[in-house]
């Protein structure tokens, strides 16, 4: 549930009084601000996280025959990127405990057509991206983060964005940080942030608002791009939005805390671990339901006036991943576990905490 209103509001209105909606002063200003949150050198805004990690993957030159690690524990954005860049996905187990791509996995799965690894930061909780940088060095592997759900947490020390050569999040509608579609793709390679920002509006060497500052030049188009450059109408939703960031992770932290408190003695329910050195972010709360009950618990939910999610089914049993690259039940046993019992409950900010006591009553009627 978003929370845009009078600030958002006043900075599109500030853009519309201008001549340039499109790529120009206003995303320079979020992409500074995205950077320095992050303590990064370079943020490229974009119109998605699949476009940026489309964008990732074929700024490196990786494409046709190249075979790409990840995780079947996400959604199918992580891997269709891959794919459409030519490469093929090789999908590696997960923690039971947290959902994230199991670093002591990856090993077995590198072949001389590895060229890259990409972690997904599940729910908000960073993958160990220490142990991922030091393993894709020795192997000579880029890293592409996919931080969707996470753009304010940590772990030991590193955020998001400062180890991968890229990382990607996603400001789609249902993110902490959202304009309805966009994303951003961030790197401290300053070489890289320079070719995101020629692929991403077709190759061209100049935009409209570099014609609009300096009048109308010819401009080249030296490589092949796409478009996927944001507009400063999304980049004005976004910036007051920077402002509150941190104030509604914490509200998120203590819902979290509010929903834990109240939890742990369910029958039948488990969570996601919090693994030391972590700093959640906090992005989506889900609750593992066993018993083979939790499609049971979902149907009970809704008729209850509760609207929940999963997130996620393990996409290699989705019919196109079975069809295309023949993976089958049983193949990603911990993905395939997690996927069948997980489900996101309401989780935003602001959240009144009679809803949670009804959420928290609901689930407990059910599974006692
Ligand atoms: C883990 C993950 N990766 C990628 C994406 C794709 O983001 P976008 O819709 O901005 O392309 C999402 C979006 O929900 C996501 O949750």
């Amino acid at each position: 549930m978003h929370d845009l209103g009078k600030a958002e509001l006043d900075a599109v209105a500030e853009v519309l009084a201008n001549p340039i909606l499109t790529t120009g002063e206003w995303v320079a200003r979020f992409e500074q601000r995205f950077a320095d949150y992050l303590g990064v050198r370079n943020a490229v805004a974009l119109t998605s996280c699949t476009g940026a990690l489309h964008l990732s993957l074929i700024a490196l030159g990786i494409g046709p025959g190249d075979e790409v690690i990840t995780t079947p524990m996400t959604f199918i954005a992580t891997a269709t990127a891959i794919i459409e860049a030519g490469a093929k996905p090789v999908f590696v187990d997960v923690e039971p405990e947290t959902g994230n791509l199991d670093v002591l996995r990856i090993e077995a799965a590198i072949t001389e057509r590895t060229r890259a690894i990409v972690p997904v930061h599940l729910y908000g909780q960073m993958c160990d991206m220490r142990a991922l940088r030091e393993l894709a060095d020795r192997y000579g592997l880029h890293i592409f983060e996919d931080a969707a759900h996470c753009v304010e947490g940590a772990r030991d020390g590193v955020k998001t964005g400062q180890l991968g050569n890229t990382a990607c999040y996603s400001f789609y509608a249902t993110k902490n940080l959202t304009c309805g579609e966009g994303g951003a793709a961030v790197t401290n390679d300053d070489a890289l942030a320079e070719r995101l920002r020629l692929l991403r509006l077709h190759g061209m060497n100049k935009n409209a608002n570099d014609r609009h500052r300096e009048g109308y030049q010819h401009w080249d188009m030296p490589v092949l791009g796409w478009k996927y450059n944001m507009d400063n109408i999304q980049a004005a939703l976004l910036l007051p939005q920077m402002d509150r960031l941190d104030d509604n992770w914490q509200e998120r932290r203590e819902l979290a805390q509010q929903y834990e408190a109240r939890l742990w003695d369910i029958p039948d329910l488990s969570r996601p671990k919090t693994l030391p050195g972590v700093e959640h972010a906090w992005h989506l709360f889900p609750v593992w339901i066993g018993a083979g009950r939790r499609d049971e618990v979902i149907e009970r939910m809704q008729k209850a006036g509760i609207s929940v999610m999963v997130n996620y089914r393990a996409i290699h049993r989705l019919t196109y991943f079975r069809d295309t690259f023949g993976f089958k039940t049983g193949d990603f046993p911990n993905a395939e576990l997690i996927g069948d019992n997980t489900l996101s409950l309401p989780f935003y900010p602001n959240m009144p905490l009679e809803h949670v006591d009804c959420v928290i009553e609901t689930l407990r009627d059910i599974l006692s």
